[in-house]
């Protein structure tokens, strides 16, 4: 290692170039795409005259049980069936952004959204309209696997986590965006389609005009060009111990990198390329994200005031993103992780409770649980939404894969939330809110146990901290034992 096996950064010199910043904003775009499929598909499900053009029923608010809906179950299919989609797309984009570069996944993530926005804008039945549903989530696997990688590998260690999020800030700015058009309804439902297009735009630009990551230029033998762009993004001809890192974590990468993440020693990877996802989900956020309008219409509201209430969660989700970008390199991703877990696990506890004593809830009462569902996305925001995509923990060898397990993980649980959830509400009641919590302690308590702090260390230096860690120490090989404490 060319820091003789330390775990800090100092030996890279260079500073936080605007070149650098710009790149990771544009990229970070790729977000918006994401986050405006999240907050769309929820109010579509509301507009009367998408629902005649399709043919769907709409849903049953008379339903005689209290927490049951009857809806179509086409209509769950439209909401859902983009992440089955993506999550082929994400795996067949971990090869492509291997083997072609982080570029080009981007930009097919770019076109292919693009085409599905124009085909579900201007779907004139049903089987176009789930053809552009299908482009779309072949252009969400592919940006969703990218994205957060080429984050990962353009930022400078010592704000990467800041640069990382800015992923995860762009998917809340497209819910929010997605929410106040569905609050404008207004114009109609083949703007809404379409506009996903106008993320899908920034995103293709981005694929043609973004530098590649200096990793897949060194993992392609481009070392020159690698060598160059290292220059450039830190403003300093000293580039030697960070070219010299990539360049060794490429001489380690194999050429089938699904056997790769199977093997002993990427155990931690493969575990964490899983449980985070699957964790991600189990917080229960996309019952909000996408049955907000239904919950909120639950507690009584109007659809005036229910599709008010998302626009103030979708707002509350973008401010305290932006706390997670201020914290996550200062205080790091356990604390985060940590606080989070706890103030999760008190509001889905306060709300189950509120439901399963006063049914139906008072105006009072209601607006309590709001301010509760507030503090809870508020919590997911600035830990599991954004660390999720930490991507970080990976080695090059096992990154590309690993990036697109988790995504296709995160797609496989966001669909299987979206179509239980109704189901779930009727038959657990109030109790939906218990089960979420009971895995928010799980996850709290895996994050305590297994999850290595990862702030301010060097991304292709991430083996040294499997190595030193209580538990995964096991199944690293301890090349270069290092002098410092061990990690939690
Ligand atoms: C998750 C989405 C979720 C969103 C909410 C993302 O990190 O993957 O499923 O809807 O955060 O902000």
């Amino acid at each position: 290692m060319a820091n003789g096996g330390g775990l800090t950064t100092e030996l890279y010199k260079g500073r936080t170039t605007s070149y650098v910043i710009l790149a990771c904003i544009v990229a970070a775009c790729g977000g918006l795409t994401i986050g405006y499929e999240i907050g769309i598909s929820g109010g579509m499900t509301f507009m009367p005259a998408f629902l005649e053009k399709f043919n769907f029923h709409s849903r049953d608010d008379d339903s005689p049980f209290y927490y049951c809906q009857n809806e179509d179950k086409r209509l769950i299919i439209f909401t859902s069936s983009l992440y089955l989609v993506g999550i082929a797309a994400s795996l067949l984009a971990s090869h492509v952004t291997k083997i072609y570069g982080r570029r080009l996944s981007i930009l097919c993530g770019g076109l292919c959204s693009l085409v599905g926005a124009v085909l579900s804008g201007a779907a004139q039945n049903l089987a176009m309209l789930i053809l552009g549903r299908i482009m779309h989530g072949i252009g969400l696997g592919f940006g969703n696997q990218a994205v957060p990688l080429y984050l990962a590998e353009m930022a400078p260690a010592k704000i990467r986590g800041a640069l990382i999020i800015m992923f995860q800030l762009a998917i809340t700015i497209g819910i929010l965006c997605a929410n106040l058009i569905n609050y404008g309804s207004l114009w109609g439902w083949r703007l809404s389609l379409g506009l996903a297009g106008v993320p899908a735009i920034l995103m293709t630009m981005g694929g043609f005009f973004l530098p590649e990551t200096p990793n897949s230029l060194i993992e392609r033998g481009r070392y020159e060009e690698a060598r160059r762009l290292l220059t450039k993004i830190r403003g300093t001809e000293e580039v030697d111990a960070e070219y010299e890192d990539i360049k060794e974590a490429s001489e380690l990468a194999v050429t089938n990198p699904f056997k790769a993440i199977f093997q002993r020693k990427n155990r931690p990877q493969l575990v964490m390329a899983t449980m985070i996802p699957f964790f991600q989900q189990f917080t229960g956020i996309n019952a909000i994200m996408f049955y907000a309008l239904v919950l909120f219409k639950k507690l009584g509201f109007g659809t005036d005031a229910s599709l008010y209430s998302a626009v103030i969660t979708g707002a509350v989700n973008v401010m305290a993103t932006l706390v997670a970008i201020t914290f996550v390199d200062k205080c790091g991703r356990r604390a985060l992780f940590l606080e989070a877990g706890v103030q999760m696990f008190f509001t889905q506890m306060a709300i189950g409770l509120i439901f399963a004593i006063i049914t139906p809830l008072s105006k009072s009462f209601a607006v309590i649980v709001v301010i509760m569902i507030c503090i809870y996305v508020s919590s997911f925001a600035w830990s599991w939404g954004p660390l999720g995509w930490l991507i970080e923990i990976f080695t090059l060898e096992t990154r590309s894969v690993g990036q697109g397990i988790n995504v296709a993980v995160n797609f496989l649980f966001t669909f299987v939330i979206a179509q239980a959830f109704l189901a779930m509400l009727c038959h657990m009641t109030y109790g939906i809110f218990f089960f979420f919590a009971a895995w928010v302690l799980v996850m709290s308590l895996f994050v305590y146990f297994f999850l290595p702090e990862t702030k301010s260390i060097p991304i292709e230096e991430m083996t040294s901290v499997w190595r030193r860690h209580w538990y995964w120490k096991r199944f690293v090989p301890d090349e270069d034992p290092p002098a410092l404490p061990s990690y939690k």
